[in-house]
C-alpha cells in the first residue's frame, strides 16, 4: 500500500510519523520504502545521520521532491510491501502528485480548539484527488497530544464526526520523538518499552487494518 503523510501546515509531524510507521512495519518484517517528497529533505537527513551513527538501515529512504511522485511511487510499490510518502508543507503541486499515488492519506495534526487541523486548501486537494481516485482514504492522526487531550477524546461518535475521520490511535507529546529525530534514531532504538513505542505500534496496526 502507499500511504502519504500530508498537511500544508509545517511542523505537525509528517516526517516523524512517516519514519516511525516505516520503522514499525520494517520491524514486523515488511519491506518498506520512504519517499522524501519534501525539498527540505528531512527524512533523507535523518537517514544520513543514522548512517553516520553506524546504525542499521531498517528501510530505504529516497528523495523524490517532484510532481512525478504519482508515477514513481506505484513502480516502487511493486517491489516492496509499503511505500510511505513524506510530504512537504505548502507545496500544492507536490501534494497533488502524492495524493494521486496514495491509497491512504494521513493528516497529522496537533489538537487545538483554536485553529483548524488542516487548511481548507488541504481538504480541497483531497476532494479534488477523489474525482480521479474515489477510493482514496483520508484520516486525521492527532500528534503531540497532551494528557488532557486524551481525556477530552470521548466517544467513537466524536471521532467519526470529523471529516476526514480521526484515527483512534494518537501520539503524545514526547521528548523521545525529538531526540530520535536529531540522532538518526527511532523511539524504539532509544527505549524499546516506552509509551512512545506503544503508541507507534498501535498507530501502525490501525493504519494497516484500514488498507489491507
Ligand atoms: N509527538 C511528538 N513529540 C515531541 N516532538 C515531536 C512530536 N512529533 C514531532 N515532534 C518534533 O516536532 C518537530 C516537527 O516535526 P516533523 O519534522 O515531523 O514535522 P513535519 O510536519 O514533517 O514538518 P515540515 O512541515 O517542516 O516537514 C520535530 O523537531 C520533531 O522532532
Ligand atoms: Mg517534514
Amino acid at each position: 500500500m502507499i500511504v502519504a503523510l500530508l498537511n500544508q501546515k509545517g511542523g505537525v509531524g509528517k516526517t516523524t510519523l512517516a519514519l516511525h510507521l516505516a520503522g514499525e512495519w520494517a520491524r514486523r518484517g515488511k519491506r518498506v520504502t520512504v519517499i522524501d517528497a519534501d525539498p527540505q529533505g528531512s527524512a533523507l537527513d535523518w537517514s544520513e545521520q543514522r548512517a553516520r551513527e553506524g546504525l542499521e538501515r531498517p528501510f530505504g529512504v529516497i528523495g523524490l521532491a517532484r510532481d512525478t511522485v504519482h508515477r514513481e511511487a506505484p513502480e516502487l510499490a511493486r517491489t516492496c510491501d509499503h511505500v510511505i510518502i513524506d510530504g512537504p508543507p505548502r507545496i500544492a503541486g507536490l501534494m497533488r502528485s502524492a495524493l494521486l499515488a496514495a491509497d491512504l492519506v494521513l493528516i497529522p495534526a496537533q489538537p487545538s480548539p483554536f485553529d483548524g487541523w488542516a487548511s481548507a486548501e488541504m481538504l480541497k486537494l483531497i476532494a479534488e484527488a477523489r474525482i480521479f481516485r474515489p477510493q482514496l482514504a483520508a484520516r486525521f492522526v492527532l500528534n503531540r497530544c497532551g494528557a488532557r487531550t486524551i481525556l477530552a477524546r470521548d466517544t467513537a461518535k466524536a471521532l467519526a464526526r470529523h471529516d476526514p475521520p480521526m484515527l483512534v490511535a494518537t501520539i503524545g507529546q514526547r521528548i523521545a520523538f525529538a531526540d530520535a529525530a536529531r540522532t538518526g534514531r527511532l523511539v524504539a532504538d532509544i527505549d524499546g518499552d516506552s509509551s512512545a513505542v506503544r503508541e507507534i505500534v498501535a498507530l501502525a496496526a490501525e493504519v494497516e487494518r484500514l488498507v489491507t
